[in-house]
């Protein structure tokens, strides 16, 4: 009997990443330690999301060096530019574009319920411009230019990811298939990782308080610094619960970066005190991340090589982008 070989394509992945300020352990653990798990068994396309970072006041000279910076960093990760698409949002145009014909579709009762918004516009009360009301609009466009299976992001996420699937789904309603309904892929462990000065808050660069995350490219002695002066509880026991929110985002953290489970950092720690398991969770964190400081800093220092794969990630990445954006154009009545 003959079988035939049946090749079948591998399923496609985006995601991105805003360059604003530094990244943080959230940002690693919740999504680009999975983007760099998923390069193996999926096609994935990668982006720095720098259009959707003006959307809060940036220093033109910080902008342009953080996006510089987070390109080097997902190389630094072990991102690999030549398996996947890397590249950098403003240089492939059919994103804002797209945007547009979007929007033009999104409700603005739709806009006005996103909670990133609520929250954004809370902190930013001089400066609630419009692109930051319709930035989940942008994200959609990311997302459906490139036809994904799955988007791998962070819990806070989320409800942009719902929308992006509502945008997609009423648009291929009114004008027929253009768009593949993306599914979320949010990690069970370490989606939501809290800031360690207030572990109510989610831990996010843009917190005031440097104390309240580590950065992916913080050295060892800071990480451990920062770590030792995490809020936790009195009681003196390292136990997961929702009422010992600082211990728990610890155990999450510890867990997550040394693949053990809950369970198992329970019972490592028990009968030890918190300062024992600060300094764990801190010399845990430290170990993974030193290697990809190593990383970034040779990455980093050659601008003309970091210039080159940027250029090429675009030019892949415009060339799907494109064929997206224009069957969308015709649908809805454009003369191509
Ligand atoms: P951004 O740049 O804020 O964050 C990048 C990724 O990191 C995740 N993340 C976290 N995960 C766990 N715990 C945390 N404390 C934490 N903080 C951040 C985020 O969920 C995200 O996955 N709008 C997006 C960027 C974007 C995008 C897209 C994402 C633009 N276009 C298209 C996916 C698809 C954002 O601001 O993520």
């Amino acid at each position: 009997m003959c079988q035939e070989n049946i090749i079948t394509p591998k399923k496609k992945v985006l995601s991105c990443i805003q360059p604003s300020g530094m990244l943080t352990l959230g940002n690693y653990l919740g999504a680009l330690k999975n983007w760099v798990a998923m390069q193996d068994e999926f096609e994935c396309t990668f982006a720095v999301a720098d259009l959707h970072a003006i959307t809060v006041r940036q220093d033109p000279a910080a902008l342009r060096s953080q996006i510089y910076s987070t390109y080097a960093l997902l190389l630094a990760l072990g991102i690999d530019p030549e398996k996947n698409t890397v590249f950098i949002q403003s240089h492939v145009p059919e994103h804002a574009n797209l945007s547009w014909l979007l929007s033009c579709n999104t409700q603005f009762g739709e806009m006005s319920r996103m909670t990133q918004f609520k929250d954004k516009s809370a902190k930013h009360p001089e400066n609630v411009n419009v692109g930051l009301f319709s930035y989940p609009v942008l994200m959609a466009a990311d997302i459906l230019l490139y036809k994904p299976d799955f988007v791998p992001v962070g819990a806070d996420q989320k409800q942009h990811l719902e929308i992006a699937r509502d945008i997609a789904t009423r648009f291929n309603n009114i004008y027929g298939d253009v768009f593949t309904i993306p599914e979320p892929y949010i990690p069970k462990a370490g989606a939501r990782i809290m800031s360690l000065q207030d572990p109510n808050k989610k831990m996010s660069k843009s917190d005031d308080n440097p104390n309240a995350w580590v950065a992916i490219l913080d050295d060892k002695d800071t990480i451990i610094r920062k770590f030792k002066r995490a809020v936790t509880d009195s009681e003196a026991c390292v136990r997961m619960s929702e009422d010992k929110p600082g211990i728990s985002n610890l155990i999450t953290i510890y867990s997550t970066v040394t693949s053990k489970t809950v369970a198992e950092v329970e019972k490592e720690f028990e009968g030890k005190g918190y300062g024992d398991f600060k300094m764990a969770v801190g010399e845990a964190v430290a170990d993974t991340l030193a290697p990809v400081k190593q990383r970034y800093d040779e990455i980093i220092k050659d601008k003309k090589a970091l210039e080159a794969l940027y250029r090429e990630g675009a030019r892949k990445a415009e060339k799907v982008a494109c064929k997206t954006y224009f069957k969308a154009m015709k649908k809805v009545g454009f003369v191509i």
